[in-house]
């Protein structure tokens, strides 16, 4: 039996991971700060699918958060065979208004936590000449949207040109980059979501559907859904102060809901 473990696994895009890993026979590390979900979802699991899911409590935008989950990703005897670094979040307000404390915090989540951890679970699957990290990103990635966008460009970046260097080695990396997905994501950053239109909302099971099927045929990059994709085609061609004008507006507006 294979053992797969996520981040960011109590809630939105990574306890949707979690589901569907159980169902496809996975046992599973969750990892979240969380520990009262955490221990429920685990063993909401357990029950359902017969699976072994352990829960490891980290706060990953701390060293000792980090280190834990280093830790469990590097112990040989336990080998995990796909680590699926999901946790992140959105900070309210554009640049200067978002606190210098909140935008390194993000940049920790988001890239020295993703750095390390892939690093960390890479060697040994290096080793078994076999695994897969998928780490999720987003198509904020593409357009100019303040230290977000930026850290999601830094995940794309560096796990296309990590899948270029492990090439033929039997470990798969793959950047996931969705649109927007209904999660707790814009409600915990004081999001409001209502000048989002209904077509570009995706759901979470049918996303993580789409990143299991592009990870089996070894795409390093992931955008699922084809109306997405089609968005990504014209964002490549507009001029980018336009797309900065649009896409800064498209789902930043602060509030109440
Ligand atoms: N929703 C979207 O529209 C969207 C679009 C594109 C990309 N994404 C990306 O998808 C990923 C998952 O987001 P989501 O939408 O599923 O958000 P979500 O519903 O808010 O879930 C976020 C998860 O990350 C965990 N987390 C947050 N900060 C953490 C920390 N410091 N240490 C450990 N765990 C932490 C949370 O658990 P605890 O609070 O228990 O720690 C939770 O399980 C993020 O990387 C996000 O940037 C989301």
């Amino acid at each position: 039996m294979t053992t797969a473990l996520v981040t960011g696994a109590t809630a939105g895009i990574g306890a949707a991971f979690a589901r569907r890993l159980a169902s496809d026979g996975h046992n599973l590390v969750l990892v979240a700060r969380n520990e009262k979900k955490l221990r429920e979802h685990a063993a909401e699991l357990h029950d359902r699918h017969g699976i072994e899911a352990g829960v490891l409590v980290a706060d990953l935008a701390t060293e000792e958060g980090i280190a834990a989950v280093e830790e469990r990703l590097s112990d040989r005897r336990h080998p995990v065979d796909l680590l699926v670094n999901n946790a992140g979040f959105g900070n309210k307000g554009e640049f200067l208004e978002v606190p210098m404390a909140d935008e390194l915090t993000m940049l920790k989540v988001h890239c020295e936590a993703v750095l390390r951890l892939t690093s960390a679970a890479v060697k040994g699957m290096r080793e078994r000449r076999r695994g897969g990290v998928v780490n999720v990103a987003s198509v904020a990635a593409f357009v100019p949207r303040g230290t977000y966008g930026a850290s999601k460009a830094w995940v794309v970046q560096f796990t296309q040109g990590a899948a270029r260097d492990l090439a033929g080695s039997g470990v798969r990396l793959m950047a996931l980059c969705p649109g927007f997905v209904r999660t707790e994501f814009h409600e915990r950053a004081g999001m409001g979501t209502d000048n989002i239109p209904g077509w570009m909302w995706l759901d979470a099971d049918n996303l993580v559907d789409a990143a299991m099927k592009d990870l089996a045929r070894g795409r390093s990059l992931s955008i699922p859904d084809p109306r997405y994709k089609a968005l990504m085609g014209v964002v490549k061609l507009a001029p980018r102060n336009l797309l900065g004008g649009v896409t800064s507006r498209t789902g930043r507006k602060y509030g109440p809901q």
